[in-house]
């Protein structure tokens, strides 16, 4: 009989690490997404929640630390790293393997493998995209505000960066908890239901992100027009 190869413990630790980050990102998305959408009750909450964020309460000036935000910002950026660390020995290297994956996404109609492909092309565009975000907010942390904020995205281009960042966000977080939740508990009994409760967080993250995305846009059409930011505009 042929013997089985051992891989040893290492590829179940890189799994581990890779579901305990992607997981952790996943669940950050969900607040920060909440928390931006801030915007939609008015441009005072939106301030408010930016100064609570740079401890505005802990700062005798009042105005608070941008040492929190670039803080958080490597928090997220060293999940970020080792999730991809992790992740990255799953990704084809060459054209053959890319060849060889299409093929079998064609024949296989499968949902779980449809799963995985949707992860590793979202996967893949968050890499570029996301360090993007990431080290403006590390580089600008003084630089965030109704008002900064809506003139980044208007004049800056951040309505495209968000635009691209937000549905390739969303679809990756949500998939990767959903095959998190079917890895570590097999015996979930509905996965009917956990897909459309999937799908529909999918489509809440999106409009919340959608109108605080708008509001921000119509904030800065607003400011270039020489006009100031009220509640409701
Ligand atoms: C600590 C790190 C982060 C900070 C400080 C941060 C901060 C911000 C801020 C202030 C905005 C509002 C627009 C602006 O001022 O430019 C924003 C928008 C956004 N961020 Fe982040 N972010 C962080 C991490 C992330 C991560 C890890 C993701 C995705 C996985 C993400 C996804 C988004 C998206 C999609 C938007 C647009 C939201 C919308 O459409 O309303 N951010 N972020």
């Amino acid at each position: 009989m042929r013997k089985l190869i051992s891989f040893g413990r290492g590829p179940a630790r890189m799994d581990l690490i890779q579901g305990l980050c992607g997981g952790l990102l996943a669940l950050f998305l969900l607040m920060h997404l909440h928390l931006e959408a801030s915007i939609l009750i008015g441009p005072e909450a939106f301030d408010a929640v930016a100064w609570f964020l740079h401890a505005g309460w802990a700062d005798p000036a009042g105005h608070g630390y941008a040492a929190m935000v670039v803080a958080a910002a490597l928090i997220v950026l060293s999940l970020l790293g080792l999730h991809v660390w992790a992740a990255l020995r799953r990704v084809p290297i060459e054209f053959r393997q890319w060849r060889a994956l299409s093929r079998h996404l064609g024949h296989v109609r499968h949902g779980g493998t449809w799963l995985w492909g949707a992860q590793l092309l979202t996967g893949i565009a968050l890499m570029l995209v996301l360090p993007v975000h990431l080290i403006t907010m590390m580089t600008q942390p003084h630089h965030i505000g109704v008002e900064p904020s809506a003139l980044r995205i208007v004049n800056e281009g951040g309505w495209l960066l968000y635009g691209l960042l937000l549905p390739l966000a969303v679809l990756h977080a949500v998939v990767g908890l959903v095959r998190l939740v079917l890895k570590w508990w097999p015996n979930f009994g509905r996965r009917r239901t956990l897909r459309r409760l999937a799908a529909a967080v999918v489509v809440y993250l999106l409009v919340l992100g959608g109108f605080s995305l708008g509001a921000h846009v119509s904030n800065g059409l607003s400011l270039n027009q020489g006009k100031t930011v009220m509640a409701g505009n």
